[in-house]
């Protein structure tokens, strides 16, 4: 089922300065996105993703064409608390998405407005703090935690919200290894777990191709769209956009060429591993 829907979605920012042309963001992006699916927006700086995620819920609005979430025009301003009750956004910079001063009732703000239930807000409180594996810092300031730490507690205030979709632009850009495994263990159980619309931007490729599947944005255009598979097939295309191939991917590649059997079917270090298995003990 259709979740979101983009029509042709142009973005012009305008220059004030005369001296300065206006700066076309976003060139005709047609997409849609249906229920339950998770996706990562990857390309080089600039290339637009920050703008498309803005638009998703009504944060920029079109220059031309329009999107819809849930049927709903984002444009329609009287609409738009209904939009961002259905798609929460989470930051790179968690220092602008924190507002309480201590951990759990921040992540409580978002359903806390909403007038839900003591009982149910505890519940969701629990249930962010517990899916990214930060109950231990329940009692925090949020002043006092670490860029890793504030941003999990960003993205629990988005889980706490319980909309059907999380845009999520580069959430794991400021996390140590270990924080940006937390956030995409997560990330994968809502959506398994709740059929949650997950749509993540990276420049991470190991988490890109966790997901199923994969946007690839150039100079404000949509230049590929398909499973991590198709996407990462396409090697030297990647290499020319400037985007890196996974290590395994890379490496794969180097065993075949040094005529090694591998199965091109190669494209995490677990699978990698398995086909390495087989050759060691095919001898
Ligand atoms: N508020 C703004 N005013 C003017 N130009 C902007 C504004 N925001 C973004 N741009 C321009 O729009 C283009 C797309 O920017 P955007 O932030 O969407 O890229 P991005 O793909 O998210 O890049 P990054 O990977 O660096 O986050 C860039 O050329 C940028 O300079
Ligand atoms: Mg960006």
């Amino acid at each position: 089922m259709e979740f979101i829907k983009i029509e042709h979605l142009t973005h012009i920012f305008k220059s004030n300065d005369e001296q300065k042309k206006d700066l076309k963001a976003l060139d005709d992006i047609n997409l849609s996105i249906n229920k339950g699916e998770f996706i990562a927006i990857i390309g080089v700086n600039g290339s637009g993703k920050s703008t498309l995620a803005k638009h998703l819920n009504g944060l920029l609005l079109p220059t031309e064409g329009a999107c819809f979430v849930d049927g709903i025009k984002v444009e329609d301003s009287e609409e738009i608390w209904k939009i961002r009750q259905k798609v929460s956004m989470v930051f790179q910079n968690p220092d602008n998405q924190i507002i309480a001063t201590i951990v759990e009732d921040d992540i409580a703000f978002g359903p806390e407005n909403m007038g839900l239930p003591r009982e149910e807000i505890r519940e969701r409180v629990e249930f962010a703090l517990k899916s990214l594996h930060i109950e231990h810092l329940r009692k925090f300031a949020p002043h006092l935690l670490s860029g890793g730490q504030k941003q999990l507690t960003a993205i629990a205030g988005a889980i706490a919200m319980r909309t059907n979709c999380l845009v999520l632009d580069e959430p794991t850009a400021m996390l140590d290894p270990q924080g940006r495994i937390a956030v995409m263990k997560a990330l994968k159980e809502l959506h398994e777990k709740y059929n949650m619309t997950i749509i993540m931007i990276t420049h991470f490729m190991e988490e890109a191709m966790q997901t199923q599947r994969i946007i690839v944005m150039d100079d404000g255009k949509v230049i590929r769209d398909g499973t991590p598979k198709q996407i990462f097939e396409d090697k030297k295309k990647l290499k020319a956009l400037g985007l890196e191939v996974p290590l395994s991917v890379d490496i794969a590649d180097e065993l075949r060429h040094r005529g090694v059997k591998i199965s091109d079917d190669v494209f995490t270090a677990e699978q990698l591993a398995v086909e390495l298995e087989k050759v060691v003990s095919c001898r």
